[in-house]
């Protein structure tokens, strides 16, 4: 196998070149060369050499530096260098080793003493290049075992969910179906009523799933912060009303237009909100006055802050760090564990920041950031209809 090991020799001396391709092809070697140290350098890019046989004394970049650039870079530094030079000088031999040279052969050698080392070096090329594949090919194994063991996670956790839903479709089909049978309206009713709410659930987790897996660039446009952020505030004030949660809006009237997928970051902070809310009903404290404070800032490097918070149940640290993993909800099956999971994805590519602070009983805030977007005011342009 190695007697196949191609090598390139370098040196300014033509007889010595010939000489030593012929040595080395009547021992089955493919062999190339080159005469000075540029040939050398461009001809182990395209010749891709097992072993380089590199003398010192060279016109132009000498054998060091060829040596030195070689053994730099990664795409060659595994290639065996045996250099070759008339100094016996012990310094010459240091510096050889010093700049990465793997052997040294003092001129004028015995090709009897040169064949060995080629072949040795050459072996060791095939050698490391074997271990080098084999690392590669379990590296790639580990990842690919690792997303099969994610996909499995994933999977049980959403049959599992469905399983719950699909179970309360039955209950309330049976009890439905039994109270028109007996004319009972108590049946019919509650079953009805079980009927709509997993409906509902089903609806919610096909909707966030689809959200979720959605891979579509944010869609930049122009728009003011406050509107979106009033937005969902109007959009959840009958859930929070019904339950008795207060919504307070502190937004900044300085903060302008930005440019942001205002789809996007709707959504995201509808996930917040409508959790908020959910925070202050899981909250035992019937005494509490719950509210949700929704704030918006404008900070001074031109980046916009939402913040939700609340004064409801709070979380502790096992709930903290779980927070943004896939189906992770409390919410004993009226959650479907993607909302977080969601929002943190529109904030990574909108290139900002989710963070949470909380404390059981006394509440939670979430806060996002995010960084200023240079285009604003094309943006407005082109959404007025003004292109130039
Ligand atoms: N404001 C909050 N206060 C307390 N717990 C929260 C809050 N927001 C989120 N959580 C916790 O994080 C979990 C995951 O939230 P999310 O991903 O939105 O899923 P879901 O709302 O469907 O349960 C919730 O079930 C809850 O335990
Ligand atoms: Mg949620």
């Amino acid at each position: 196998m190695t007697s196949k090991a191609k090598i390139l020799i370098v040196d300014d001396d033509l007889d010595s070149v010939e000489l030593l391709t012929k040595r080395l092809r009547a021992e089955g070697y493919h062999t190339s060369e080159a005469y000075d140290g540029e040939q050398a350098l461009r001809q182990v890019e395209e010749y891709r050499p097992d072993v380089v046989i590199l003398d010192i004394k060279m016109p132009k970049i000498d054998g060091y530096e060829v040596c030195r650039r070689l053994k730099s870079s990664e795409d060659t530094r595994l290639i065996p260098i045996i250099m070759l030079t008339v100094k016996r000088k012990v310094p010459d031999k240091v510096k050889g080793l010093d700049v990465g040279a793997d052997d040294y052969i003092p001129k004028p050698f015995d090709y009897r003493e040169l064949s060995p080392r080629v072949r040795y070096w050459a072996a060791v090329k095939m050698e490391v290049e074997e271990r080098v594949r084999r690392i590669k090919r379990l590296e790639q194994e580990l990842i690919d075992s690792e997303r099969l063991a994610a996909i499995g996670q994933t999977v049980a956790s959403l049959g599992h969910y469905m399983k719950n839903i699909l179970f309360g479709l039955k209950g309330g089909f049976y009890l439905a179906s039994t109270g028109s049978k007996e004319n009972s309206t108590d049946s019919l009713k509650t079953g009805w009523e079980m009927l709509e709410r997993n409906m509902g659930r089903i609806s919610d987790l096909v909707l966030d799933l689809l959200e979720y897996s959605r891979d579509l660039e944010p869609e930049y446009e122009n728009c003011f912060p406050n509107e979106i952020a009033n937005e969902v505030c109007e959009h959840l004030g009958a859930k929070a009303k019904e339950n008795g949660v207060e919504i307070i809006r502190d937004f900044d009237p300085s903060l302008q237009e930005v440019l942001l997928d205002p789809k996007d970051i709707h959504r995201c902070l509808l996930n917040l909100v409508s959790n908020a809310i959910d925070a202050c009903l899981f909250d035992p404290d019937e005494e509490k006055k719950w509210v949700v404070h929704v704030r918006t800032v404008s900070e001074n490097d031109g980046a916009v802050r939402f913040e939700v918070s609340d004064n409801g149940c709070g979380m502790d640290e096992d709930v903290k760090k779980k927070l943004f993993t896939t189906f992770f909800s409390t919410k004993e099956g009226r959650g479907t564990g993607l909302g977080l999971l969601i929002a943190q994805k529109i904030v990574q590519e909108h290139d900002g920041t989710i963070t949470v602070e909380s404390q059981v009983g006394r509440g939670s805030t979430f806060t996002i950031r995010l960084p200023h977007r240079d285009g604003a005011t094309q943006g407005a342009m082109v959404n007025e209809g003004h292109q130039t």
